[in-house]
């Protein structure tokens, strides 16, 4: 990929067929009809903060209307409705410095896993990736990243080499990296939610995220919403081999063979496809490997 650096808004252009794709965040926009997929991007921006409005209205009316609050739930209510307020200005700035502003249309992805079409789907994925772990300044004890990638490893074997790897589904990205921070020399991450690329891959370039958890089960009041700021420590270099690009996994634009490992977490079970027939298409992507080579997977 060729990348535009002066124009507005910023391209990259295909070397095969020499189409050119929006970059969105800094993220190369790879899919069949780019516009239809920013389009219903700004609808779910502007659909969150409908709802985000309605939900804070709600919110509203049980303080001013319950006078017999309990003083626990009140300073529930309240603390919840001040933290949808940020939360609010954090996502649509998010969307924003990605330069996808708020607008009226239709959400729908008919691309997509159904339930899939809001600005928030999978957003918890987020803070479970980056944020737990310091969750009230204490190592998470869930530790589910480590819980999967000890699986992973377990496949693995004694001397992983995943080589160039391509993730699909990749979501908010911790396992990905954690793979290729250990074991790839290169990786390639895709996608169809904006939000959690976004996220990581700002965290990646070293940035600090501010956004707010909010738990299904609190623990307490404090945590009706959690405000996090969500960093890592990365090593550039490493980084920079951590790819991201929004595009649809069941048809990557990707050459045929040109990756050693396939990684496709939580994702071939969740999308409304035959097994049989995505393993076909799988198979396409995988670099060739001479009969008892031990570098392919
Ligand atoms: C259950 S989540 C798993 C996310 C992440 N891999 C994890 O383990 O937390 C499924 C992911 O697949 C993505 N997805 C669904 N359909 C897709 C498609 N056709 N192409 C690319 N990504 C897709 C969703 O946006 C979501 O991030």
């Amino acid at each position: 990929m060729a990348q535009t650096a002066a124009a507005q808004p910023a391209t990259v252009t295909c070397e095969d067929c020499g189409r050119r794709y929006p970059l969105v965040g800094d993220i190369p926009c790879l899919v069949h009809d780019p516009d239809r997929t920013l389009a219903q991007w700004r609808a779910r921006v502007h659909a969150f903060e409908r709802d985000n409005r309605e939900a804070q209205d709600r919110l509203l009316a049980q303080l001013v209307g319950s006078g017999d609050l309990h003083p626990a739930t009140r300073t529930r209510t309240q603390s919840l409705r001040d933290a949808l307020a940020d939360h609010r200005l954090r996502l649509t700035t998010l969307a924003r410095d990605a330069g996808v502003i708020s607008a009226p249309g239709a959400q729908n992805d008919a691309d997509g896993v159904p339930g899939e079409s809001t600005l928030t789907a999978y957003y918890h994925q987020i803070h479970r990736d980056w944020g737990w772990e310091e969750r009230e300044g204490e190592r998470d004890e869930n530790g589910e990243t480590a819980l999967a990638l000890a699986e992973v490893e377990h496949v693995l074997g004694p001397t992983p080499r995943l080589g160039e790897m391509l993730v699909l589904g990749a979501g908010a990205c911790r396992l990905p990296w954690e793979l290729h921070r250990r074991y790839a020399d290169s990786t390639l991450a895709i996608d169809l939610n904006p939000v959690p690329f976004w996220v990581a891959s700002r965290i990646l370039r070293g940035e600090a995220i501010a956004l707010f958890e909010f738990p299904i089960r609190p623990r307490s009041t404090e945590s009706v919403a959690v405000d996090r700021r969500l960093r890592l420590d990365v090593t550039a270099d490493c980084a920079s081999r951590f790819k991201f690009a929004f595009a649809d996994g069941l048809d990557p634009p990707v050459r045929p063979h040109a990756f050693d490992t396939v990684f496709t977490p939580w994702f071939i079970d969740q999308i409304p496809k035959d097994l049989t027939e995505i393993f076909a298409t799988l198979h396409e992507y995988f670099r060739q490997v001479a009969p008892g080579s031990t570098t392919g997977r």
